[in-house]
């Protein structure tokens, strides 16, 4: 669907705007007029309130300029925010994008509503269509265009420029975790992100010998029972000045979770094919700098490998030697990510030199049960980059939520046999997790961890921005923080 900004013109459906006072906007009153007051008695005769979300769609006689007429609720103007006008578009979206008719005005009072409206179209309008190939008719959305009717049209494309780029990469992420695990594998994972060049990211790819010769024992580990080659890509983007360090964003990227000889029941194990959300994240953040050329420098590493059970799996009781010396006892196949992200971390940290990092990972079921599907869980000794990201999770909707790191937790990585041991016990397993990961985060450098294992797929109630099958979490996200605390204002 494209979308467009102007301030008048003519289209199949037009929507309007409806505060909860529910007077008819200015421009709504000629369609009024010439369907004889269809417009004002819907408002006064239906169960319909203007609250947030609601929708009611009319038909319009011949002699309209449009086909149909959708009011939608837009709430107390006070609190119509970011998100609100995200909420109306994706309501929009849903409500009508297969109604038959091709091209669709939204009339809003405000440049700002235009272009958060207008991004809210953008995330819901998303399909991920590939592996279909008998769909009705009916079932293909008709929609193809969708134009904002402003007053300040150029501050409203502005705007949206920026904000779509982001949803680019929630696209891009999206596409990636919804491909099946026999198309989407390390090596095609790879050659995909290759095509970040084109927007001027230094993308450089490391296969299993390169990973041997950097002593990358615990990624390779868990690669060792496939039969794909594991891969670790490093995506650069330099917007910022040549002597500023870069951000460095580093992603789980298990793109099969079996859970290896440690092996998973096999009900819902299809899901497992988005156990790469966190490096899905990681490379459509990427996309979205490149494509709104942010002066930042930022350093995307994605650790892609998958755990399969094989003869030449790793075992439980087996030890590695990661990259950084450490060793690990294996005590269940099936906490693969900290094994992946401990090589990734130590590579991001002796090569890019980053200021901060920032860990993405579908890393633990315990975040879902603790957190739900509403909230990624969020670790760091940084009181200052949580509560930056607290903010930029806010603003975006992709939210986060502190969990604490603490000694205690630390402790029940104790091993018999190794430095430590993969798994805590059977408590607070996301915090024994990112303690796991902690190990490998050198002595003051700024670090977060967020499991987003409960955010990357949403089950049951879902935002109408949301309509797939992934959610595409954590480039609006890192975007935003980026944009926020390592770019200079442009205000
Ligand atoms: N990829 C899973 C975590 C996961 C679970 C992500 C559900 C999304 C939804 C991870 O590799 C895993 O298997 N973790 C284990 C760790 C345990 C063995 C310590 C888990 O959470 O059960
Ligand atoms: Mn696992
Ligand atoms: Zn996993």
């Amino acid at each position: 669907m494209e979308i467009k900004f102007a301030d008048k013109i003519k289209a199949d459906m037009a929507a309007f705007v409806i505060d909860q006072d529910l007077r008819l906007p200015k421009a709504a009153e000629s369609f009024d007029k010439a369907s004889g007051g269809v417009l004002s008695q819907a408002l006064s005769s239906a169960r319909f309130t203007g609250k947030n979300g609601q929708i009611l769609s009319l038909v319009m006689p011949e002699a309209c300029d449009a086909r149909r007429v959708i009011l939608l609720g837009g709430g107390a103007r006070e609190k119509r925010d970011r998100l609100t006008c995200e909420e109306i578009g994706g309501a929009l979206v849903k409500a009508e994008a297969k109604s038959g008719y091709k091209k669709l005005a939204v009339y809003t009072d405000t440049a700002e509503e235009a272009a958060y409206i207008a991004c809210g179209l953008k995330l819901a309008a998303y399909r991920f269509d590939t592996y279909f190939t008998k769909q009705k008719p009916e079932d293909l959305p008709s929609l193809e265009q969708a134009i904002l009717i402003c007053p300040d049209t150029a501050q409203a494309k502005d705007m949206f420029e920026g904000l779509g780029a982001a949803i680019d990469g929630t696209y891009f992420a999206r596409d990636l975790m919804n491909e099946p695990p026999n198309i989407l594998y390390p090596a095609t994972f790879a050659h995909r992100l290759k095509a970040l060049e084109a927007y001027g990211v230094e993308v450089e790819v490391l296969g299993e010998e390169d990973m041997h010769k950097l002593g990358m024992g615990s990624l390779l580990g868990v690669g060792q029972g496939s039969a794909k080659e594991s891969k670790l890509v490093i995506m650069r983007w330099k917007g910022g000045p040549k002597t500023s360090k870069p951000v460095a964003l580093v992603g789980k990227g298990v793109c099969f979770d079996t859970g290896g000889i440690s092996i998973k029941p096999s009900s819902g194990m299809e899901d497992m094919r988005g156990d790469m959300g966190g490096a899905a994240a990681v490379s459509g953040t990427l996309l979205s700098l490149a494509k709104r050329k942010a002066k930042a420098n930022v350093v995307g590493l994605v650790g892609l490998v998958e755990n399969m059970p094989d003869g030449n799996s790793i075992r439980p009781g087996d030890i590695l030697t990661s990259a950084s010396g450490q060793t690990i006892e294996v005590q269940n196949t099936d906490a693969e990510g900290r094994l992946v992200l401990a090589d990734v971390l130590w590579y991001a940290q002796k090569y890019e030199k980053p200021s901060a990092i920032v860990d993405l990972a579908t890393l633990t079921g315990a975040v879902v049960v603790a957190l739900g599907h509403y909230h990624a869980g969020l670790f760091s000794e940084s009181d200052e980059l949580a509560a930056a990201l607290s903010k930029a999770g806010e603003t975006t909707g992709e939210r986060v939520w502190r969990l604490p790191l603490a000694r205690e937790y630390d402790r029940l990585l104790k091993s018999k046999f190794a430095d430590m041991r993969n798994i805590g016990g059977r408590t607070a397993g996301s915090i024994t997790a990112a303690q796991f990961l902690k190990r490998f985060v050198d002595e003051g450098m700024p670090w977060v961890h967020l499991d987003i294992a409960g955010v990357a797929w949403v089950e049951g109630e879902k935002k109408s921005t949301d309509p797939s099958w992934a959610s595409g979490y954590g480039p609006r996200l890192l975007d935003k923080w980026i944009a926020d605390n390592y770019e200079p204002s442009t205000s």
